[in-house]
Formats: structure tokens, C-alpha cells, sequence
């Protein structure tokens, strides 16, 4: 059986009688305790060790809890890491700065032990939910990769979309919690092809109507798959229509136009561009000019949206241009 770690608090303040504190209540909570007297020792620590809560005081000589917690933030991004900030009672304004520095909760001093053990067990309840979410998240992200693994042919394309629609977005001025959003819609758009045999998707030969029916239903698929999880809400839209087209004769549900998902309509000239760029079974992959000329040609034909299909076209014509999906 897998052994229990206990949580590993971290506790910066520059009154040492205020550690001895904290640490004393907290290891009587049976968690690991490290403490620091100033936030140089505190960034060394947190390099070094595995923390998963901080609680720092606000003021302190040299960098105060504000920047401290908002370095400790920025080299988090990637996962939850709650920090607690103690302020004096009362203190609206420090609260309103903790707030813009990231903190998670706040403790007022002097502080009442009962008040802070509740809300650091609460963060660490919730930094285990977002572990959780996490690992499911990247559960369906493994599928994914070894759906298209097994295939020389769409080795990648998935990821591909995911890096090019984040790229897109950027292009098009997209905040950055948008360009999260697109990515994850790349690489999970065609997720519901997870279930179809080989037989069909890697066909050398046109498929028949049938098979054409069968393949059609991956994005309901897709999106019964995601739905389940709170967090690939945001991309449900993207799964399920980026087959739909412009003229409204695409699929599942044969919306046209604006009424088609902003997010679907990207990932609908992406999906088509990087299968263009990429070797198929049934052709060679084409030239970075015949990609383009191709585009130029389809704009206004009915597949795409023509103002984003012209958007797109500028940024793989841009010198800045990555080049992601050209493989
Ligand atoms: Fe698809």
C-alpha cells in the first residue's frame, strides 16, 4: 500500500517567536513544517524541497509577503500552490494587494489557531481536487497521443492543431486564458475517433458511405467523452463542430456561419491545414506554397470562415511565423 506523505507547510515570518508557533501547531497536525525568517530563505527552500502550502506574513524586512507570494506564484503556474497571507486585523488594503499578488486566503493576526488550520486544510482539500482534475485531464491527453501513435500518418496531428491554434490565437490578440483553451481544443478535437478501427482511419482508398457515417459521429463522441469533466467545458463547443463548414453543409449539426463556435471555426481551417502539411496515405504531403495557394483559392468556397481563413493566411505567410504543423 502506498505510504501517506504528510503535507509540507512552509512558514515565513521575521518574528521567531511567531514560527515557533506555527510550528508547533502544525506539527501537532503530524504536518511537515519548514520555516524561514525571510524570503530569500523561503524561494531556496521551495527550491529544494516539495511545499505544498505557504503562509507568509505581509511584512517583513527585504522582499516583502506580497512579492514573495507573487514569485512563488509565477513559479507555480503550472499546478495550484495555495498561499495564505497574514495581515493585521482589518487590513482592507493589504488584503485588496495580497489579492492582485495571487494570495488564496488571508489570517489575521493575532491569529486563532482553530481559523488557520481550517483554511489550510480547506487550500490543501483543494490543491488535491486540482491534482485530481489534473490527472484526469491528462489521462484523456495520453489517449490521444497513443490513438495517433499507432498511426504513421497522424503520428502528432492532434498536438500539431493544439500548438498551432494556441499560435493562432496569439496572432489573433487572444488573452492568454483563451490560448489555454485553444490548445486543449487542438488536442483534443478528434477524440472521438478513440473507439474506430484501423481498418477505416487508415484506409489507403476512399471510404465507402458507410465507413463515411461511422467516422462522421466523432465529434458527438468527443464530446460525450469530454463532458463529464468540469474542466473541458470551454472546449465541448470545439469538439463537437469543427467539421461543421461556413456554407453550413458541414457536420454534426449542419450549422453555418457565425452560428458555428468561434473555436470550431479555427480549429476547422487548422484541422484542414495541418492534413494539408502532413503525409497521408492516399498523397505525398503538399509544398508550403501549394498550402497556401490552396487557402487562397478555398477562402471564400464555403468550408471556412473567409475573415479568419484571411487571418490565418497572413500569419503562415509572416516571417514570425513558427511553422508548427509543417513536418
Ligand atoms: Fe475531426
Amino acid at each position: 500500500m502506498k505510504e501517506e506523505v504528510p503535507p509540507s507547510v512552509l512558514v515565513v515570518d521575521d518574528i521567531e517567536a511567531n514560527l515557533e508557533l506555527m510550528e508547533a501547531v502544525f506539527q501537532r497536525e503530524g504536518y511537515t513544517v519548514r520555516i524561514a525568517l525571510e524570503a530569500d530563505t523561503a524561494l531556496e527552500i521551495c527550491s529544494r524541497y516539495s511545499v505544498d502550502i505557504a503562509i507568509l506574513d505581509v511584512m517583513m524586512p527585504g522582499i516583502s509577503g506580497f512579492e514573495l507570494c507573487r514569485r512563488l506564484k509565477s513559479q507555480t503556474t503550472k499546478y495550484f500552490f495555495p498561499v495564505i497571507l497574514l495581515t493585521a486585523l482589518n487590513d482592507k488594503k493589504s488584503r485588496i494587494t495580497g489579492l492582485e499578488c495571487g494570495a488564496d486566503d488571508f489570517i489575521s493576526k493575532p491569529f486563532d489557531v482553530l481559523e488557520l488550520l481550517t483554511k489550510v486544510r480547506s487550500l490543501l482539500k483543494l490543491k488535491e481536487l486540482h491534482e485530481q482534475l489534473d490527472h484526469s485531464e491528462n489521462v484523456i491527453f495520453s489517449l490521444v497521443v497513443a490513438m495517433e501513435a499507432a498511426d504513421y500518418y497522424t503520428k502528432g496531428h492532434s498536438t500539431r492543431v493544439g500548438a498551432l491554434a494556441k499560435e493562432f490565437g496569439s496572432f489573433l490578440g487572444f488573452p492568454e486564458k483563451e490560448l489555454g483553451i485553444l490548445k486543449k481544443a487542438g488536442i483534443l478535437h478528434d477524440i472521438g475517433k478513440i473507439g474506430f478501427s484501423d481498418n477505416i482511419l487508415r484506409k489507403p482508398a476512399t471510404l465507402t458511405t458507410e465507413e463515411m457515417n461511422i467516422i462522421r459521429r466523432h465529434p458527438v463522441i468527443g464530446e460525450n467523452i469530454c463532458r463529464p469533466l468540469t474542466s473541458m467545458q470551454s472546449v465541448l463547443p470545439a469538439i463537437r463542430s469543427h467539421h461543421e463548414r461556413w456554407d453550413g453543409t458541414g457536420y454534426p449539426d449542419a450549422l453555418s456561419g457565425d452560428d458555428i463556435p468561434l473555436i470550431a471555426r479555427i480549429l476547422g481551417i487548422l484541422d484542414s491545414y495541418d492534413a494539408m502539411v502532413s503525409v497521408r496515405p492516399y498523397r505525398d504531403k503538399k509544398t508550403m506554397e501549394l498550402v497556401r495557394s490552396i487557402i487562397e483559392n478555398e477562402q471564400y468556397a464555403g468550408q471556412w470562415d473567409p475573415e479568419l481563413t484571411g487571418f490565418f493566411l497572413q500569419m503562415i505567410s509572416s516571417d514570425s511565423f513558427a511553422g508548427v504543423g509543417v513536418g
